[in-house]
């Protein structure tokens, strides 16, 4: 009878755990092995756009903001703007935080996030661009949710109550120089909102009387990534073994020559014959970090984990050589890093939210 029991509720709860799933051969193929007209196309259709000074309250904020907006409309997901005002060093300004849901009916989601707005420079240095701070993050996130919206409706039921939120911040940068109050504008307050706002109709209603912030299994955060080389670390003991799956993803797709090899190699001088390369000369992904490294990177990160929420920070340190400097344009991103980590971030999603692209897509006619 004891017995009987135990394999009933084991049952019972492996209906209900939405295991992370890693994708067959098959879906690797599929999700990963793009032509390079259609990578070029990354470029165009998300990078390029946002190529441009877009410092919060400016007009060059305003017109990426729209872009975004539109992108999602077209797609059809739920689009929330979070606009406030505050005050900064150099005066009160306009923020809008933009966060598009998949599903927004889904009871927990899986977050990607990353900053929009670019650095303020003073004249002459005010056409910085951020290339790598962090438009190519932006454009990564956007590629994965075009490309993978087909596959959302298709999960096996268990799968649906998990869905995809994207979180495009505002005001990151510091105005003048890094403090508690001079940073993180958009991030704070999304936060702060979140915590005192509670989640209604969802599928279920175990959902009662949850803060939204409830709801994030996990805050993805993309930073500064777009540069050759990244050497990203594994910071969180709650997160470890999400970095493990980004890892094996790189792995995989390392052994199935799906990962573009850039000609300059880490610790290497000069070219290298791509059929040498192994996977430990270019790996991004430093998964033994999480036993030394002692020091974290403040970011937008920093207000979702003081309110408990798990974060998954993924940024190179070091930083890139452009961080911070009028050379952080395009001609900074490295075509290899930015397709290989796209790839990267496109297996990983369809992974957690247990999207099979086997089945056929499903797209809506509006
Ligand atoms: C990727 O696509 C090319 C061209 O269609 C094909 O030759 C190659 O075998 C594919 N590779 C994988 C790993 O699926
Ligand atoms: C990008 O930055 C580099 C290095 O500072 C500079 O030579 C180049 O002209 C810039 N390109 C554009 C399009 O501004
Ligand atoms: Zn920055």
């Amino acid at each position: 009878m004891i017995k009987l029991k135990l394999v009933i509720i084991f049952l019972y709860l492996c209906r209900w755990i939405n295991a992370y799933q890693q994708l067959s051969e098959e879906g690797y193929s599929l999700l990963a092995n793009i032509t390079e007209i259609e990578s070029q196309q990354l470029i165009e259709d998300f990078l390029t756009p946002i190529l441009l000074p877009r410092v919060s309250g400016s007009e060059g904020n305003l017109k990426v903001q729209k872009y975004i907006i539109e992108k999602f409309q077209t797609l059809g997901w739920n689009i929330e703007e979070d606009k406030f005002t505050d005050s900064t060093p150099i005066g009160e300004i306009t923020f809008n935080n933009i966060i598009v849901t998949k599903d927004i009916k889904a009871t927990s989601k899986l977050v990607l996030a990353a900053h929009y707005d670019s650095k303020y420079f003073e004249p002459p240095n005010d056409g910085f661009i951020g290339a790598t701070d962090s438009a190519v993050s932006c454009a990564i996130l956007m590629d994965l949710a075009n490309r993978l919206d087909p596959y959302f409706d298709n999960r096996d039921p268990e799968s649906i109550s998990t869905t995809l939120q994207i979180i495009f911040i505002d005001g990151e940068e510091a105005f003048k120089s890094w403090t508690a109050t001079d940073s993180l504008y958009g991030s704070r307050h999304l936060a702060a909102k979140w915590e005192n706002e509670y989640v209604a109709e969802t599928y279920g209603s175990q959902n009662k009387a949850k803060n939204i912030l409830s709801s994030i299994e996990v805050f993805v955060l993309l930073d500064l990534l777009g540069y050759k080389e990244p050497l990203i670390s594994n910071f969180y003991t709650t997160t470890s073994w999400l970095f493990i799956e980004l890892s094996k993803i790189e792995a995989r797709l390392f052994k199935n020559k799906l990962l573009k090899i850039s000609h300059v190699m880490h610790g290497m001088h000069g070219m290298q014959d791509p059929k040498e390369t192994k996977l430990e000369d270019i790996s991004y992904f430093d998964t033994d970090s999480i036993n030394t490294y002692q020091a974290h990177i403040e970011d937008d990160y920093i207000p979702f984990l003081q309110r408990g929420v798990p974060v998954l920070h993924v940024i190179p340190w070091p930083f890139p050589e452009c961080w911070h400097k009028l050379s952080d344009n395009a001609t900074a991103v490295d075509e290899a890093a930015f397709f290989n980590l796209n790839t990267i971030f496109r297996i990983f999603t369809a992974e957690y939210l247990n999207i099979d692209p086997n089945l056929p897509k499903i797209t809506k006619n509006n």
